[in-house]
Order: structure tokens, then C-alpha cells, then sequence
């Protein structure tokens, strides 16, 4: 199993090179980036942290894409797909996440990295349901979730069950897209596909 190369009109999505963990490393120890997490991440953090999405994607056939922005940048983050198995009501679960050095905010970039990685998904991994999760103040992020067509139901908030109950980032935020709804949306008309 592998994680295919996936292309998009500005992006190309592919497995990580050993020239981008410079730039992870860059970008996870912003405090801008990191703000959502508990803290920002040392270079040995950074490292093992790329070494566990190549593990992860190396074992399954999908997992978090680096993002190269061809004629811009080489590397400006990750954006993917992630399987989640904590003590949470809709686990286990695949996940849809994204980090992106903050210099390549304000693009889109985000969002169209993720509509193909949903595109994959749904398409060629036949996955019932992507959620996607956030800490309830990450509004930036929601909204990337709004903009793939994604469904909040606030009832379905949720405490992080490794985060410290009383810690501001406790409170997370849910978010689902059923395959069904999401092929419904996306299928051609008959006049777009002839
Ligand atoms: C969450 C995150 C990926 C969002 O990045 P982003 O650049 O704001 O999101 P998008 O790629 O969807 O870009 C949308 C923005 O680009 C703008 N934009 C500019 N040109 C655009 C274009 N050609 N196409 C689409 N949008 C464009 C949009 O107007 C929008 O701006 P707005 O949000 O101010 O209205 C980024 O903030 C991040 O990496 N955060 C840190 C990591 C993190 O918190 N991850 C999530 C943990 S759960």
C-alpha cells in the first residue's frame, strides 16, 4: 500500500521527501500555526511527527499528503485523510485534518487540497463518512470545513479524551460528510458530462 501522487489545479499532493522536514519544522514551531495545539513542537518533535504520517501512510493507502504549490513552493504543509480510534462516540472514525505555514493562508490552498483528498475518499476508497474536528475557537478551520460542504451539529461536541477536561483546548467541535451527500453534490449532470 501507498499513498498516491493526487494533483489539483495549483496543487500537487504527494508522499513526503526528506527536503521537507526544513520546512515542517518551520511551521510547527510557529505560534501563529500552532495556536490550536498545546504547544508549538521542537525539532525532534517535528521530525517524529513526519516520521508517523509516513508510517501511518506506508500501512494504510491513505493518510496526510505534503502540499507543493508547483512554481511557488515545494512544501507549505500537509492536508489528508486519518484513521481515529479514541474513546470518542463516532470513533473510529477517518478524519480530515490540514496545517499550513502560515505565509500560504488566505489562498484557498487549504481547501483545495482537501476537496480532493474528500474526492479520494468517497471515490476511490469508497469511505461511508470523513468527519473533521477542531478545538472549538479554530475558526479558520471550520470554516475550510463549511466550504467543503461539511455539517456541524453543535449537540455533537465533544471533550478531547487526551486533553485535560479543565484545558481550554478540551472542547472540540464535530463535523460530517456522508459519501452519499457528498456524491449527490458532485455528480454531473448529463449536460456537463457530454
Ligand atoms: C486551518 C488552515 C489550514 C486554514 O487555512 P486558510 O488559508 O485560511 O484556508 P483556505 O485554504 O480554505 O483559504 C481560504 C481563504 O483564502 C481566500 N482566498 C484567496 N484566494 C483564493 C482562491 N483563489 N481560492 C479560494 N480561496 C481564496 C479566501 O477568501 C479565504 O479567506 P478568508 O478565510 O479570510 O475568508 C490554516 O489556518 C492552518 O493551517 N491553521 C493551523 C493548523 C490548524 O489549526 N489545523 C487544524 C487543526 S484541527
Amino acid at each position: 500500500m501507498s499513498l498516491p501522487t493526487l494533483t489539483t489545479e495549483r496543487l500537487v499532493l504527494r508522499p513526503w521527501k526528506k527536503s521537507d522536514l526544513d520546512p515542517f519544522f518551520k511551521l510547527n514551531a510557529d505560534p501563529k500555526v500552532m495556536e490550536f495545539y498545546q504547544s508549538t513542537l521542537t525539532r525532534v518533535e517535528s521530525d517524529a511527527l513526519a516520521e508517523k504520517i509516513q508510517h501511518d501512510y506506508a500501512h494504510r493507502s491513505y493518510g496526510f499528503w505534503a502540499i507543493e504549490v508547483p512554481g511557488v513552493a515545494d512544501f507549505i504543509g500537509y492536508v489528508g485523510l486519518n484513521y481515529w480510534d479514541l474513546e470518542m462516540s463516532f470513533a473510529p472514525c477517518i478524519d480530515i485534518g490540514w496545517r499550513l505555514d502560515s505565509s500560504y493562508w488566505g489562498h484557498g490552498y487549504a481547501t483545495e487540497g482537501a476537496q480532493e483528498a474528500l474526492r479520494y475518499g468517497f471515490e476511490t476508497l469508497q469511505i461511508e463518512e470523513i468527519v473533521s474536528m477542531a478545538t472549538t475557537g479554530n475558526h479558520r478551520s471550520h470554516r475550510v470545513m463549511e466550504r467543503l460542504g461539511m455539517h456541524h451539529n453543535p449537540q455533537e461536541n465533544f471533550r478531547h479524551p487526551k486533553v485535560p477536561i479543565d484545558h481550554p483546548l478540551s472542547l472540540r467541535v464535530l463535523y460530517r460528510l456522508a459519501r452519499e451527500k457528498w456524491l449527490a453534490h458532485h455528480k454531473q449532470s448529463p449536460i456537463e458530462s457530454s
